[in-house]
């Protein structure tokens, strides 16, 4: 019967010494001191097989009861030292979702795209479709199929850099006219081509080698230069505000007949005349006119069904106006001070 005495015990002291331990760790180096092979229990059980056999089945029943009562001991103590380490997780890594976030600090749109994207704006709303176009273009794009043959003296002021003399960068977005014209086959169109160009220009407050323009081109039957004029009235007021009015003066494009030069009228003194407007009250913005029959053919459009006209704006031109920036450099060099500026205030 002292055995059985030695398992109460044995209970007693597991419990009294689980009670002190607080590792999981220490609860695995303690558990085989009762539960393994030389533990407690497995030491009481070696004596058995001199006992008589009904004091063995006695014994037995009480090692079992021995042995299930520490396994349950040590598995609820291990039980127990997980949940804390989750609590004690749990405490020390809660977020307080009421505390402001970290604010990002984001970039913003360049003000050549920014007046790109409200021109698109105005324009897709007239049903206008967007097209882009190579910068690296051929000779007969950018010229030649544009009214301006070799040695034309028109090409003199859209001098570029040329890669071969058949391949060139592109000096203006009209080549988009081109290649539409060669997909479209004769059909209307109605497109807004907006892109970088380059001309070799000696860098100074308003000029660059690279800028960006945007091409119009609209080709359909019975499009006459009123229509022009009514899209040309729009770009004015949408980017210069709702009083602005326009004013065409005849000029030369080799791509259009007639070409105008479009002025329009001076948004800081209202036409009076100022300073930014050379006391003439009127700003000059873009060119246009009507596509010349030449342009048309080569492109294998029948004048006599189909006409259109075009333009050409020069994005820096409408954003330094806009926003009354006086040297065109400033577009390009990064200047985060600068760019700032430009940031739409959410
Ligand atoms: N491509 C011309 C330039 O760079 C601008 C231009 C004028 C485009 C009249 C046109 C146009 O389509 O009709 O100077």
């Amino acid at each position: 019967m002292d055995l059985i005495k030695k398992f109460d015990e044995a209970v007693a002291v597991a419990k009294e010494k689980l009670e002190r331990i607080t590792t999981i760790n220490d609860l695995n180096q303690e558990k085989p001191n009762f539960l393994g092979k030389k533990g407690v229990i497995a030491q009481a059980m070696a004596t058995f097989k001199d006992l008589p056999a009904e004091l063995k089945k006695e014994l037995g029943m009480a090692s079992n009861k021995a042995r299930t009562a520490l396994e349950t001991l040590f598995e609820n103590k291990r039980i127990a030292l997980e949940q804390q380490i989750i609590n004690e997780k749990l405490s020390k890594e809660t977020i307080d979702v009421t505390l402001p976030g970290v604010k990002v600090n984001s970039g913003s749109i360049h003000p050549l795209n920014q007046t790109i994207m409200e021109l698109e704006d105005l324009f897709i709303g007239m049903g206008y479709e967007i097209c882009e176009g190579p910068e690296i273009e051929t000779d007969e794009n950018c010229f030649e199929k544009l009214n301006l043959p070799k040695g034309h003296p028109a090409r003199d002021m859209q001098d570029t850099f040329y890669i071969n003399p058949e391949l060139l960068l592109r000096s203006q977005t009209s080549p988009i006219q081109v290649r539409t014209m060669a997909l479209k086959n004769g059909q209307p169109i109605k497109i807004l081509c907006p892109g970088k160009v380059y001309r070799r220009d000696a860098d100074d407050a308003t000029h660059s080698h690279q800028f960006m323009q945007i091409e119009g081109l609209v080709l359909g039957k019975d499009i006459s230069f009123a229509n022009l004029k009514g899209a040309l009235l729009e770009v004015a007021r949408k980017m210069f505000g709702k009083e602005r009015e326009i004013r065409l003066r005849p000029s030369f494009f080799p791509f259009t007949e007639p070409s105008v030069e479009v002025d329009v009228s001076c948004a800081k003194c209202g036409g009076k005349g100022c300073p930014m407007c050379k006391n003439t009250g009127w700003i000059e913005v873009l060119g246009a006119g009507m596509v010349n029959n030449n342009v048309l053919e080569m492109s294998g459009y029948d004048k006599n069904e189909i006409q259109g006209f075009a333009f050409g704006i020069g994005v820096e031109r409408v954003a330094m106006l806009k926003n009354r920036i006086d040297d065109i450099r400033n577009f390009y060099i990064n200047d985060i001070r600068f760019l700032q500026q430009f940031k739409e205030v959410k």
